[in-house]
């Protein structure tokens, strides 16, 4: 008779479930089972950490309990709600989604795989996690970490682009395989998780991963490449003025046609590098940001010039209702010019 191996299939699944019973974190979109509360998670946890999102979370639901609440709202107050998380694509898909379902829609979140696909900003992985955690259609998740966990656990991968790109492509059907039926939400979450906690890119905690045994590399191989990311320097002005006894600050509005965060509310930025350019004076405060592949070192600096066409006095009241972006957010903050935990809502 075949020795038995600890790869398993019913040995993967048992040893990967309890160990999630095990060590599962408490998170907030797990504690429900509202098809759109579990939608807003995934959408938020598109490129974003989940620690970044829970405050975000908390509050977006507040401000928009239902479908029919999100659909309703202005575009701008969408957007305001999303301050802080970045990659406002995914707010303004959402948005549109909600008012997809509200018109054409019963109302009701779409109840497959294949229905969730049609909103905009659900791809195959998203529609997969809502899918299967919301209603419990078995379909396997794959995102990248659930992609590293299969590659190491198989042990593929390759410098190769070719061939890796092959190996992705196997990683989907071995994803499908190996899904619990039973469980299709516990297995994905399960398998993310495992991705974010245990087997982590740089330094995997092999020790602690309930698969360790069955593993054909033990994290040995390198199987995400990057591209490394770029160091980028950016300036900005901070100019305060005071009227009415309130003190103001200047803030642009980035163009609606500007692929990234457009239309969303920034300082003013100024062209040269505080470093090579002493005129500029000294920075009020350096700071470093960084959006997808570029590490953005900031400095702000005081200046003072005529507010242009697209900019706005604003109190710090009105700025914290307004649609920031991420990094003037930051800064305000830093500043004292925002208090720190400022919710990114808008007022009705
Ligand atoms: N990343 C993407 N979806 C997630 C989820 N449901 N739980 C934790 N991390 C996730």
């Amino acid at each position: 008779m075949a020795k038995k191996t600890v790869t398993d299939e019913t040995d993967l699944h048992r040893l990967l479930l309890d160990w999630f019973t095990r060590e599962r974190r408490d998170l907030p979109w797990r504690r429900t089972q509202d098809p759109y509360a579990i939608w807003v998670s995934e959408i938020m946890l598109q490129q974003t950490r989940v620690a970044a999102v829970l405050e975000p979370y908390r509050a977006f639901l507040e401000r928009f309990p239902t479908v029919q609440a999100l659909a309703a709202a202005e575009e701008a107050a969408v957007l305001a709600a999303w301050s802080g998380l970045g990659y406002y694509r995914r707010a303004r898909m959402l948005h549109r989604a909600a008012q997809q379902i509200c018109s054409s829609g019963n109302g009701h979140i779409p109840l497959s795989h294949a229905a969730l696909l049609e909103l905009p900003g659900v791809g195959r992985y998203t529609a997969a996690a809502i899918a299967s955690i919301a209603y419990g259609e078995p379909v396997a998740a794959v995102d990248g970490n659930v992609e590293r966990v299969l590659l190491r656990l198989r042990g593929w991968g390759s410098e190769d682009p070719v061939l890796h790109a092959k190996y992705l492509r196997r990683v989907q059907r071995e994803a499908a395989r190996l899904l619990d039926p039973v469980s299709p939400g516990e297995w994905n979450q399960a398998m993310m998780e495992l991705g974010a906690t245990v087997c982590l890119p740089r330094s995997p905690r092999c020790a602690a991963c309930p698969w360790l045994a069955g593993c054909a590399t033990r994290g040995e191989h390198e199987t995400v490449r990057r591209a490394p990311m770029r160091t980028e320097i950016r300036n900005y002005r901070w100019q305060t003025r005071l009227a009415d006894g309130m003190e103001q600050l200047l803030l642009i509005q980035r163009s609606q046609a500007q692929t990234v965060m457009p239309g969303m509310w920034e300082l003013p930025p100024m062209p040269d590098s505080p470093s090579k350019h002493n005129h500029l004076g000294k920075p009020i405060l350096q700071l470093r940001h960084a959006i997808m592949q570029v590490n953005y070192r900031i400095a702000i600096l005081r200046g003072e010039g005529p507010a242009p066409a697209d900019g706005r006095w604003v109190t710090a009241e009105e700025a914290a209702t307004m649609a920031l972006t991420g990094l003037a957010r930051k800064a305000m903050r830093r500043l004292g010019w925002l208090p720190k935990l400022t919710r990114a809502v808008s007022r009705p």
